[in-house]
């Protein structure tokens, strides 16, 4: 069976990529690569053993996508393209918005008229805005301080209203906590192409020497040790959440949310001092201003999706630092 990946070629896509691979679902990939290279799709060969296609499109392009899903006989989708920078959100809104919903308007179009009716869509636990309570469970209320986080609410709603015209729809938005680490052959990972403005991405920056310290956005928040407590997943747990989901989808129609998160938070202190122990350097920091926007705790209650997917996940925080640090002294990072 197969499963088309817009975005596929990206960070969380290439690894939902191998996970499919490992139980037997065929991926087909389609990216216009503002954030990627076509050099993935032999890394990913490589771990999985297996050819895959890569169609380089924009996903706004509707009748290509629809030749795409044609000619690969396609049964799903794992909609994962867009643009997920917060800061970029905010100066850029048109982009985002063209990119994230009028992008899923289109593969929406493309799939209705090729009937594929299954659908997964890259959420966000940014839909939860300023959390109420904590941990976050799916009935938590939704709101959005910024463009990206309004743009994956607005596609939420989309796909509600689409489910509610037309009972064969199949639709799981998954929300993602803070994704992070690499597969563990070290082959795909999280490289950003511009400037990384997420806590890992940035460690990784300065433990490589490319960045001189890290800054610490405030110590003063009401946590652990002051700095800000995030939900971060190991990236092939996320990948392996969205099998379950398909599983799940196939025996279930309508419209579904589950939270991809672990339960548990880290605080920046803690995660610095799993990486420095990990990798045996010392990281530079300096404690600087709250970033606006910022929360000051952020992390999920899986429950549901443990109870409904038979999903958890299963890697530590030791296994998301090292293999972060292994893919970025890898060959594949320049
Ligand atoms: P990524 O940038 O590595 O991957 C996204 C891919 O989409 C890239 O390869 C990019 O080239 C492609 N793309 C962008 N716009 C496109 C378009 N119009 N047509 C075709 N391809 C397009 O990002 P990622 O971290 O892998 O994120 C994947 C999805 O998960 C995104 O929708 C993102 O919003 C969501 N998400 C990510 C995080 C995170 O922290 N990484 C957290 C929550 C949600
Ligand atoms: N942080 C620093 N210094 C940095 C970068 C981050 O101290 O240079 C801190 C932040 O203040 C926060 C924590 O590290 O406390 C995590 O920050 P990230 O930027 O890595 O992640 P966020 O939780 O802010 O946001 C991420 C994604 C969003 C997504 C959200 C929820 O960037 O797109 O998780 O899924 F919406």
């Amino acid at each position: 069976m197969n499963i088309l990946l817009t975005g596929g070629s990206g960070y969380i896509g290439s690894h939902v990529a191998v996970s499919l691979a490992e139980k037997g679902y065929g991926a087909v990939l389609l990216d216009n690569l503002t954030n990627s290279t076509a050099d993935v799709v032999s890394k990913i060969e490589e771990i999985t053993k297996q050819r895959l296609a890569l169609v380089v499109a924009d996903v706004r392009d509707t009748a290509t996508v629809r030749a795409a899903l044609r000619a690969h006989d396609v049964s799903a989708v794992i909609h994962l393209a867009g643009l997920k920078a917060v800061g970029d959100s905010i100066e850029k809104p048109i982009e985002y918005y063209a990119n994230n919903v009028q992008g899923t308007i289109s593969l929406l179009q493309a799939m209705q008229a090729e009937s594929v009716k299954m659908l997964i869509f890259s959420g966000s636990a940014t839909v939860y805005g300023l959390p109420q309570y904590l941990p976050l469970d799916e009935h938590h209320p939704t709101g959005a301080t910024n463009p990206y986080g309004r743009s994956k609410l607005q596609v939420e709603e989309i796909l509600r209203d689409l489910v509610r015209s037309d009972s064969n729809w199949r639709v799981a938005s998954l929300r993602y906590f803070n994704p992070v680490g690499a597969h563990e052959s070290m082959r795909i990972g999280e490289w950003p192409r511009s400037s990384p403005t997420n806590l890992l991405p940035i460690i990784m920056q300065v433990a490589t020497g490319r960045l001189s310290e890290l800054q610490v956005f405030g110590n003063d928040y009401e946590t652990i040790d002051g700095t800000g407590v995030r939900d971060y997943i190991h990236v092939s747990d996320l990948a392996e959440g969205h099998v379950a989901t398909l599983d799940y989808l196939h025996q279930n129609s309508g419209w579904h949310t589950f939270n991809l998160g672990t339960g548990k938070g880290y605080s920046v202190f803690e995660v610095l001092g799993a990486f420095e122990r990990v990798s045996g350097r010392k990281i530079p920091y300096k404690v600087s201003q709250r970033r606006p926007g910022d929360v000051a705790a952020c992390y999920a209650n899986p429950a549901q999706a443990l109870a409904k997917l038979n999903w958890q996940a299963q890697r530590d925080l030791v296994e998301m630092c090292s293999s972060a640090w292994g893919f970025a002294q890898s060959d594949c990072v320049k």
